[in-house]
């Protein structure tokens, strides 16, 4: 397509973007999110439904943290990508959106210690680069509806590392074999990634604890492993240096994201091709935006930091977290973001690209269905615009 003037001086929220050789047609994303409809572990009619209604002709979806193996769940009925069963269900979930036009990718989840026994195979410990317990400040959703505090994890052997790294290859191998046009590593918001990297809870000794480097060595390790496997411009990456979700403290999140920041840019020099993107979770909010009780610092002060980190990044920069229209507007406009990754809005309204286009008004969410499990209620049952014909 041509691009105008206009187009090359002001990018907006609504205009085309080429990532890599996906060509989009808009900037507006489908955060990555949790919702527990996949019974089992296993993709269904609902999710095929979900994000079908939620794919746009040149749009851009993430799925939600899918399970590269078997202890990775930290949720009940999260779906999985560790077996063949599941490759072959994500199949009709990646094949309805590929009908409408949509790009896919896949978020490889490991929740480290963000779990319980009664979520693990055979009821064992979940696993971490600790053995300390996420403190009782969190609670984690059990399989019965009710919340329960975390149990102790078990730390993870210098020498069991290497294992984890290849599920995560192999989780990436299944994700193209679906059909999935690329993964997302998830390495944010206190799951296991985050578990390794953030020094409030990593007191390893290992070549995996202590300095910024070996602290960043599992992150790599993963992202190079999957770049092997499926190609740089099928990876993306997810980082949330600064928000404290699951005690995922960091005593320097601006010096934290820059050194993830450095590695990327570095193996994209060195594989000479660059990764699908970059996305980086707002600090402004915690994780899933329920308080501000995150907060490392003023706006000003969060927003220089986002800067930083998006000024430093060789590549495509998606940004998420409290995201209004108009915030997401001036993101793209101002160069923060090339794109903006949209969680809640999008739970209850499956048409936001278009209502956000048409400045139209948005259903509000209930976070009452967020994590339950009923395949309609609260998943595929949020209104779309009733519009006349003639602005469809
Ligand atoms: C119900 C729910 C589930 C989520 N699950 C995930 C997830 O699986 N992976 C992830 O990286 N982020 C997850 N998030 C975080 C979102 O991707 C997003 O960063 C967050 O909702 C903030 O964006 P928003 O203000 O537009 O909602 C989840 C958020 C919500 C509300």
């Amino acid at each position: 397509m041509a691009e105008t003037t206009m187009d090359r001086a002001t990018p907006s929220l609504f205009s085309p973007y080429k990532m890599g050789e996906l060509q989009l047609s808009h900037r507006v994303v489908l955060a990555p999110m949790t919702r527990c409809r996949a019974l089992n572990n296993v993709p269904n009619s609902a999710l095929v439904e979900y994000y079908s209604q939620r794919a746009t002709n040149g749009g851009f979806l993430i799925t939600e943290g899918t399970m590269i193996s078997p202890t990775a769940a930290g949720f009940p009925h999260v779906p999985g990508i560790f077996n063949k069963e599941q490759v072959e269900a994500w199949k009709h979930v990646v094949g309805a959106v590929h009908a409408k036009g949509a790009v896919i990718f896949c978020q490889l989840w490991h929740v480290g210690r963000a779990s319980h026994p009664a979520l693990q195979p055979g009821g064992i410990a979940p696993i971490s680069s600790t053995d300390k317990p996420i403190s009782k400040r969190w609670r984690v959703l059990m399989p019965d509806g009710s919340h329960e505090i975390y149990p102790n994890p078990r730390k993870l052997d210098t020498s069991e590392v290497p294992e984890l790294v290849q599920h995560y290859r192999q989780a990436a191998i299944n994700a193209i074999e679906a059909g999935f046009d690329g993964v997302e590593i998830h390495g944010a918001h206190g799951y296991l990634i985050d578990q390794f990297m953030k020094d409030g809870i990593n007191e390893r000794t290992d070549e995996y604890g202590g300095s910024l480097e070996n602290r960043c060595k599992f992150i790599m390790q993963v992202v190079e492993a999957v770049v092997s496997a499926v190609g740089a411009d099928r990876v993306g990456v997810r980082i949330s240096p600064a928000i404290d979700h699951l005690d995922a403290m960091d005593s320097n999140p601006l010096s934290l994201g820059l050194a993830v920041i450095e590695r990327l840019n570095k193996l994209q020099t060195d594989c000479g091709s660059r990764l699908a993107y970059l996305h980086v979770t707002q600090p402004r909010y915690t994780a899933y935006g329920q308080t501000e009780a995150g907060r490392h610092g003023s706006a000003d002060e969060e927003a220089r930091m986002m800067r930083t980190w998006r000024r430093a990044y060789q590549g495509t920069f998606i940004c998420s977290g409290g995201f209004t229209r108009q915030l997401g507007i001036e993101a793209v406009a101002d160069g923060d973001a090339d794109l903006v990754a949209y969680g809640r809005l999008f739970i209850s309204n499956p048409d936001l690209v278009q209502r956000l286009k048409l400045n139209a008004p948005l259903n509000k969410y209930v976070r009452a269905t967020f994590y339950t499990h009923d395949p309609v209620v609260g998943y595929t049952d949020y209104p779309f615009l009733d519009l006349p014909k003639s602005r469809l």
